[in-house]
This record gives structure tokens, C-alpha cells and sequence, in this order.
């Protein structure tokens, strides 16, 4: 079945340039954008406010959590969304690598992404819709005509990584940046529930040598010869 509200699905692991592509793509078509990422880190955060440090012992509470959790996304001046849980606007605090290795954690527990699947299955409003995670077009939205596997080597998602710390006044080390990615691509690729991996239907962009116009105007492209092909 294919929807009647259009999707473009974007799916790849951690620092492959999925958000930033998502964002740009949705503003330049008018669509809603649903960061999936974020509500994992938002649960995450909400666990780690709880004192919760290991998401296994807590299942039911996630779960219960994941479906009534308040969460909001609002634009801010420049049309970028905002994640507030709570009411509070907690952008920064869920983007911190503990929250990074937690969240990855919480998402590996099925009851949550069960518990998740209609929230984001409720983003799905016309005009249309980006949603940018790591099983959009294989769990979520299997029903998008357009999905795209946004991918690049770890060793380039560490620099991309590093760089956009060191533009923010962080110094963490490549080294330690790899291993983090490769720690979560692990526990992405391989978690029994929704593992991280091309839907068949998707096409793979390979994005370790190409600028972020470069991978913008190729995923237009691809969508405006889909939607002529209709
Ligand atoms: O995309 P982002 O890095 O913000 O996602 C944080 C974590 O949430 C990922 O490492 C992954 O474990 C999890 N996630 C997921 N499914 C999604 C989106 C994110 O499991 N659709």
C-alpha cells in the first residue's frame, strides 16, 4: 500500500547527516519533519531524570512512558524545530552523548518502540511528511514511495562529528567520537526489534564524499522524478 500523504523516509546510522538532510528537505518542500531520533533521546532523558541508569530493569515504565510522555516539538524563529519535554525546551540537553548512549539503550526495548509507533505514525499530516530515524522506512513507514539509506564511513561521521562539537567550543577526540559511533552502529545493527539496515526498497547514498548540497539535491532529484512519474 502506498500512502496517500507522500513520505520521503530517510534511514542510516548515527552521524551519517540524516538530520541535517531531513531539516533542509523539509523546509524546502513544506512538509512536516519527524526527527524519530529525538523522541528516543527524550525518553532518554526523561529515564535519566527518573534515576534510571539501566532501561532493562524499568520496561514497563518506559513503555508506559513512551505513550504518554509530553512531548512537543515547536518551531523557533528560524522555522527549526524545537524538542521540549514537559513544556521545556530541552533541545541541548538531549543532543549530550550520555543521552546519546542511553537513548540508543532505551530504543532497543520492543515495548517502547511499540509504544512509539503511533506518535510518529500521527506526523503523518498533509501536505507531507520527512521522517528521518533508522527503521522509518522499514517499521514506520513502510507504506513511503520514497525511501533513502543515508550512510558513510565512521571514520567520516567521527570528523563530521568532531567538527560540529569544535564549532560549539567542545574538544572531544576523533578517537573517542569512533568508538562511540561504532559502540551504537553495534547496538543499531544488531538489537533483535527493528535492527538498523536498508529497507529493500530503498536506495542507498553512500554520503562519505559528498557535501551536504551535494546529498540534498540528489535526494530531490530523486523525489521529483518519482512524484513526475505518478
Ligand atoms: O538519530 P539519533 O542519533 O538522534 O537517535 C538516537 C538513538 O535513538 C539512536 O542511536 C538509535 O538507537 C535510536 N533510534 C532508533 N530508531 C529510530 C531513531 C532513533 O532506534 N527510528
Amino acid at each position: 500500500m502506498v500512502a496517500t500523504v507522500p513520505i520521503i523516509a530517510i534511514d542510516g546510522p548515527s552521524g551519517a547527516g540524516k538530520g541535517t538532510i531531513a531539516d533542509m528537505l523539509a523546509q524546502e518542500l513544506g512538509w512536516h519533519l519527524l526527527d524519530s531520533g529525538a523522541l528516543y533521546r527524550l525518553l532518554a532523558l526523561e529515564a535519566q531524570q527518573q534515576g534510571i541508569t539501566d532501561p532493562q530493569k524499568h520496561v514497563a515504565e518506559l513503555a508506559g512512558l513512551a505513550v504518554s510522555l509530553p512531548i512537543e516539538f515547536k518551531p523557533d524563529s528560524s522555522g527549526h524545530s524545537k524538542a521540549c519535554l514537559h513544556g521545556v525546551d530541552v533541545s541541548e540537553a538531549i543532543r549530550n552523548p550520555l543521552i546519546s548512549a542511553l537513548a540508543s539503550r532505551v530504543a532497543a526495548i520492543p515495548e517502547v518502540r511499540e509504544g512509539l509507533f503511533q506518535r510518529q505514525r500521527a506526523f503523518l499530516q498533509a501536505p507531507g511528511l520527512v521522517a528521518d530515524g533508522r527503521d522509518m522506512g522499514t517499521v514506520v513507514f513502510t507504506d513511503a514511495p520514497l525511501k533513502i539509506f543515508l550512510t558513510a564511513s565512521a571514520e567520516e561521521r567521527a570528523k563530521r562529528r568532531h567538527k560540529q562539537l569544535k564549532d560549539k567550543g567542545e574538544n572531544v577526540s576523533i578517537a573517542r567520537l569512533y568508538r562511540d559511533i561504532e559502540e551504537r552502529d553495534e547496538r543499531d545493527c544488531n538489537r533483535a526489534v527493528a535492527p538498523l539496515r536498508p529497507a529493500e526498497d530503498s536506495i542507498v547514498i553512500d554520503s562519505t564524499d559528498m557535501s551536504i548540497q551535494e546529498v540534498l539535491d540528489k535526494v530531490l532529484s530523486i523525489h521529483y522524478e518519482l512524484s513526475a512519474s505518478f
